[in-house]
């Protein structure tokens, strides 16, 4: 069943005019959202935690941090912080704060979906979850633009809940792109698998093996580099304008019939089954208390994995490359 897509013109601000949007945390999100709903016209206060190094980058940008006791008592909350952090912040600081029929907003479904965060009911729990990182949530709203989200309701203690989602993912800009109306469980559900079977698990994957078959056979680690990842950003706005058979009018006779002859053999019916297994874990709670027992051990594998991956020689081939090609970190890069 296809989802309803709505846009600026279908969504109705009344609902949010003139209550106070209390953005918990300063970071990807966070710094989007609060500049983002502040440009709209929204009164935004950012709340932090004592002492926190997001402080002064929030004060830069003309925005004075309050406590997050303080940000706790406004109409509308949303939970900008690390996934991991929240239902501590949550149960310490929200649970006893937040005012009747106020609104708890999530930027992904993960703490309510897999019950780590059990609110009160009389709170209304809403997700405006984007579809982009925070950087491009704010940069495309600068251009006048926007990335689209997904929205959905867990509670609706004020009979308000779904108006405000769709209003809040209208000041956030994402009404200029595309809101989609889903649940909690699809949207977690869902942004897990694709990031683990396609976006950062998937991708990364299969960029770092195709460069170690190239070096490992001669080949020189520059050319691969820029074969085999350089090269993916240009094939990725591709796919995102034209979808895949519009990128494939784009490409060579020789790209085309790769395409088809050797990319089953890459990706096949053995990395399906192997999509379905991370699809079951993921939807039966296994990879949710993997990672909880992961991070409360200290993320050991994490730490372990993060420093193997910075020493090997894709990161160093790239490091010195990419210095050599400042435009790179230009805002909008060919
Ligand atoms: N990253 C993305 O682009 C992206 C995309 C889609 C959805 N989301 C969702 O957006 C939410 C926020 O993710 P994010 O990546 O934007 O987070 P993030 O950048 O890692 O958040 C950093 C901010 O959270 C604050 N913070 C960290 N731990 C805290 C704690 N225990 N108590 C209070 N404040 C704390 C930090 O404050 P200090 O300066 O004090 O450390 C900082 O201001 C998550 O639900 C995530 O799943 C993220």
């Amino acid at each position: 069943m296809s989802a309803a897509f709505h846009e600026d013109k279908d969504i109705d601000l009344g609902p949010i005019a003139g209550r106070r949007i209390a953005v918990l945390g300063f970071g990807a999100q966070g710094r989007a959202h609060a500049l983002n709903l502040r440009d709209s016209g929204q009164d935004v206060v950012v709340g932090l935690r004592a002492g926190s190094a997001s402080a002064e980058v929030c004060r830069q940008h003309g925005l004075e941090p309050v406590s997050l006791e303080q940000a706790a008592e406004s109409e509308l909350v949303v939970m900008l912080i690390p996934d991991p952090e929240q239902a501590a912040v949550y149960e310490n600081i929200l649970a006893s704060r937040m005012k009747k029929h106020s609104a708890l907003i999530f930027a992904h479904g993960y703490n309510i979906h897999y019950r780590r965060i059990v609110p009160r009911p009389d709170l209304d729990v809403l997700l405006v979850a984007p579809l982009g990182i925070g950087e491009q949530v704010r940069l495309q709203y600068e251009a006048g633009l926007g990335v689209p989200a997904l929205v959905g309701v867990h509670q609706d203690a004020s009979g308000q809940a779904r108006a405000l989602a769709f209003a809040y993912a209208k000041l956030n800009g994402h009404g200029r792109a595309a809101v989609l109306e889903t649940t909690f469980a699809e949207e977690t559900e869902t942004d897990l698998f694709a990031e683990q079977a396609v976006l950062c698990g998937g991708i990364d994957h299969l960029v770092t093996s195709a460069f170690e078959t190239l070096t490992e056979a001669g080949y020189s680690p520059d050319i691969a580099y820029f074969c085999c990842l350089h090269e993916v950003k240009l094939m990725a706005d591709m796919l995102h304008r034209r979808g895949i058979v519009g990128t494939r009018r784009s490409i060579s006779v020789a790209a085309e019939f790769g395409d088809y002859t050797r990319g089953p053999r890459v990706i096949n019916e053995a990395s399906r089954a192997a999509m379905q297994d991370l699809l079951a874990e993921i939807r039966d709670g296994r990879f949710a208390d993997e990672l909880d027992a992961e991070i409360a051990a200290g993320s050991p594998l994490i730490r372990r994995r993060r420093a193997a991956a910075e020493s090997h020689e894709i990161e160093k081939v790239g490091a010195r490359l990419r210095a050599r090609m400042p435009w790179l970190q230009k805002k909008h890069n060919p």
